[in-house]
């Protein structure tokens, strides 16, 4: 099947036309999918109408799928689909996670030494206004880079830590049990990656968790960091979508951060996410170590 699509943002966001996710879809055309994913790391499919099953499938092709961590977040079906959501159940317990609030610039993953790097997301249930996602160009924003910026996180590596994340997050979604805890220590990842298919490098970031860069000392790195974050989000590298029930959108972790404006805690929101192994032949997959101690400091 011949893939139409169209750019929504240069090169790195773009809509595919004329899928119908829900059928199964032939070698040629997962294929043709794949590439252009590992081309544009932001790809958007609108009109779709999607079982937990079948987004699932759709998923799949693009690598193995990971078992939604936070449990308690997971569809009860399918437990490779998780709820982002404000919605609660019948006790009023929460049916997801991630709630109205406003989510910072991040990189799903980052916290993981693998992290798996792919998501899609699925708009079941949207708000009147707000709850609008964006996403930043991290190959776009390299590449811009001053010089001097260049030369100063060239080789570097980023400490990421999930306790700075979990730190942002409203209410119940703060607590996770000491087992996570100990699964999550701080990494290390390199703050700069070279993409395999398409040469390019890119930044890889994530505000919510970047706690300093190793060897640098605290108030150097920090200000380090602060000014790449402020470079790095400029409006001309970002993508801002308007979602519509039956999007989904598909991102690579590995070349890009997203950030979630909130919305009125009384709107209802129900999103339906999975996350990727993405390859490391196609995608940036970063490849990280356990931070020591001295490295912290
Ligand atoms: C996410 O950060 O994975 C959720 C984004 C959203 O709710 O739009």
């Amino acid at each position: 099947m011949y893939l139409e699509s169209r750019p929504l943002h240069d090169s790195f966001a773009r809509e595919v036309q004329g899928l119908r996710l829900w059928e199964p879809m032939d070698d040629l055309t997962a294929d043709r999918l794949r590439e252009l994913w590992a081309q544009h790391p932001v790809m958007v499919v609108r009109r779709q109408a999607l079982a937990e099953r079948e987004l699932a499938g759709f998923s799949a092709l693009f690598g193995p799928l990971e078992r939604v961590v936070r449990t308690e977040w997971a569809s009860p079906v399918v437990p490779e689909i998780g709820f982002i959501s404000n919605l609660k159940d019948g006790q009023g317990s929460p049916i997801g996670g991630l709630g109205d609030g406003e989510l910072q610039w991040h990189s799903d993953q980052s916290y993981m030494i693998n992290p798996a790097t792919g998501a899609a997301l699925y708009a079941v249930e949207l708000p009147p206004k707000g709850g609008t996602t964006s996403w930043v160009d991290l190959a776009g924003a390299y590449a811009g880079l001053p010089d001097r910026l260049k030369r100063l996180v060239e080789g570097r590596l980023g400490v990421f830590s999930y306790e700075k994340r979990l730190a942002g997050y409203q209410g119940v979604d703060r607590v996770i049990s000491s087992e996570a805890k100990r699964k999550t220590p701080p990494v290390l990842h390199p703050l700069v990656h070279t993409h395999p298919a398409t040469g390019r490098k890119a930044l890889y970031l994530d505000s919510t968790t970047t706690v300093g860069i190793e060897g640098m000392g605290d108030a150097p790195g920090s200000a380090l960091l602060e000014e790449i974050y402020s470079f790095a989000t400029r409006p001309e590298f970002v993508y801002r979508h308007d979602w519509q029930v039956g999007d989904v959108v598909m991102w690579d972790n590995g070349s890009t951060m997203h950030r979630r404006e909130p919305f009125e805690s009384t709107a209802r929101r129900l999103m339906k996410r999975t996350t990727i192994f993405l390859s490391r032949e196609r995608h940036i997959v970063p490849d990280g170590s356990l931070a020591t101690k001295e490295q912290m400091a």
